[in-house]
């Protein structure tokens, strides 16, 4: 079955947005729906501060490129989501951070503290999550090629395993007698739901590398009720990221309510439907998500009544957020560099990092929200490309940006970079990863140090026959 969403933006409602980029959107209160984080003000003298701290200030500090993470926006946005499921879904319900967006032990830590579980998908993430402290128990871990020992590592921990395929199966069933425990499992299949995004972040539909087929849900279900190592107790699926629709998140409650029905039917556990994150942001003031309640309550009511339907009692309500939880929380630090002005065609202005730092706009034409940390309110009267410093000339990470007059030295800011660019980031140039501070009531801490040149030598080897004679 395919189910192809109208387009509602779910939001058109919702607007207008915040006017300045650095002023906070109060009437909807939902993080996702402003461009730069929740403690972002202009002090005194004319200058940007996020949580209490001067962002030039922090650049001098700190060196550029830095990630900035504000504290009260990412805790805010864990309670909203915790919030919005007390309040609109009947039965229980746990919010899991899709850490793929940014995985660090701080934001485990914050995340974990907010009574958040977590969504891992390697052994890197797993690993960071558990120091991080987040318990065991509400950890899932994800992938749709998970090697032996990253299924050894989560089945030992007491993670939640979420099956994507028959050779997940395979490997566990060869693992499980050595584990003395069953294996608590969740089972991911396709809905076929298309939504509207960028193909490379969709993933409801048919044509997709995660999950089981439809066609092969009932025949795992029935394979699985004859695996006494295996306890499933959960049921997954995610659409994609960056939706601004509502009626795909409708639709897929629908089509999980019918799998929890077939395998409630053939006799298994299953208290937990699992429907993914995918809820998006606004990076650009045209930008119109849903909020943060409006999403939660579409899919709460949507699966309270689909379960009402089928006479199901109501089970554990899991979403797994990932880029509306963090993104709006981070901004990225960067010094304007170099100029070159082409006459009549273009200027463009590089700044220290680049697609490194944010490969978004290279890989998904993604658009980003920029000012100069110490005059944001300054007219904006060129009109500049932001180029990265990589050798690559797509490395370009805003094109025909209004900026106020600028020089060599000043600080630029990057909203809404929290999500999917330091986890995506590379060493591409041999270029360190930036340092990350987290900010709040006006303190720094670093929570990620700077990369040396040295670190980026650290796993290579030269032959004896290739050293340098001296
Ligand atoms: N759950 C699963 C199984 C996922 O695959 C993802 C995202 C999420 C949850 C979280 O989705 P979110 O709430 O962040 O939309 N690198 C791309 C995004 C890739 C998303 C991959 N999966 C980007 O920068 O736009």
């Amino acid at each position: 079955m395919v189910i192809s969403s109208a387009s509602e933006s779910g939001t058109g409602r919702e607007s207008p947005g915040a006017g300045q980029p650095w002023e906070v959107d109060r009437q909807w209160d939902s993080p996702n729906r402003n461009l730069a984080p929740l403690t972002t003000c202009i002090d005194a003298e004319g200058r940007l501060e996020v949580g209490g701290c001067r962002l030039s200030d922090l650049a001098r500090s700190y060196g550029t490129p830095l990630y900035v993470l504000d504290e009260a926006t990412l805790r805010s946005t864990c309670r909203a989501y915790r919030e919005a499921l007390e309040q609109f879904y009947p039965g229980p319900s746990l919010a899991l951070y899709a850490s793929k967006a940014n995985s660090s032990l701080a934001i485990t830590a914050l995340v974990a503290s907010e009574g958040l579980g977590l969504d891992a998908v390697s052994s890197g993430e797993l690993l960071t999550a558990l120091r991080g402290g987040m318990p065991a128990e509400r950890i899932v871990l994800h992938g749709n090629n998970k090697s032996r020992q990253e299924l050894a590592l989560a089945a030992a921990e007491g993670v939640i395993v979420v099956i994507d395929n028959w050779h997940d199966l395979e490997l566990l069933a060869e693992l499980a007698p050595s584990l003395g425990k069953p294996v608590q499992l969740m089972l991911r299949f396709t809905p076929g739901i298309e939504c509207h995004t960028h193909e490379y972040i969709r993933t409801g539909h048919l044509d997709s590398k995660f999950g089981f087929d439809p066609d092969q849900l009932e025949p795992v279900l029935q394979h699985l009720a004859g695996c006494g190592w295996a306890r499933l107790t959960g049921l997954h699926a995610h659409i994609g990221s960056q939706i601004f629709e509502l009626q795909p998140h409708r639709d897929l409650a629908a089509v999980m309510a019918d799998a929890l029905a077939l395998a409630c039917g053939l006799g298994h556990p299953v208290s937990d439907l699992n429907l993914g994150g995918g809820l998006g942001i606004r990076y650009v003031a045209s930008d119109d998500p849903p909020t943060i309640q409006t999403w939660v309550r579409t899919v709460a009511e949507a699966l309270a009544t689909a379960c009402q339907q089928r006479q199901l009692e109501l089970p554990r309500l899991l979403c797994e957020p990932g880029r509306s939880l963090v993104a709006t929380a981070g901004i990225t630090l960067y010094e304007l560099g170099s100029r070159k002005q082409i006459p009549g065609l273009r200027t463009y202005l590089s700044v220290d990092g680049g697609m490194s730092d944010n490969p978004r706009p290279i890989t998904y034409q993604s658009h980003y929200t920029a000012l100069l940390a110490d005059r944001p309110q300054a007219e904006a009267s060129d009109i500049v490309t932001l180029a990265g410093k990589h050798c690559e000339s797509g490395d370009v990470l805003l094109k025909d940006l209004a900026l106020p007059p600028s020089s060599s030295g000043d600080v630029l800011v990057v909203l809404a970079t929290g999500a999917y660019n330091a986890s995506m980031g590379s060493n591409y140039n041999r270029i360190p990863r930036p340092a990350c501070v987290l900010v709040g009531g006006g303190e720094a801490e670093l929570v990620q140090r700077r990369e040396l040149p040295e670190d980026l030598l650290r796993y290579d080897l030269l032959p004896a026959r290739l050293q340098p004679v001296t």
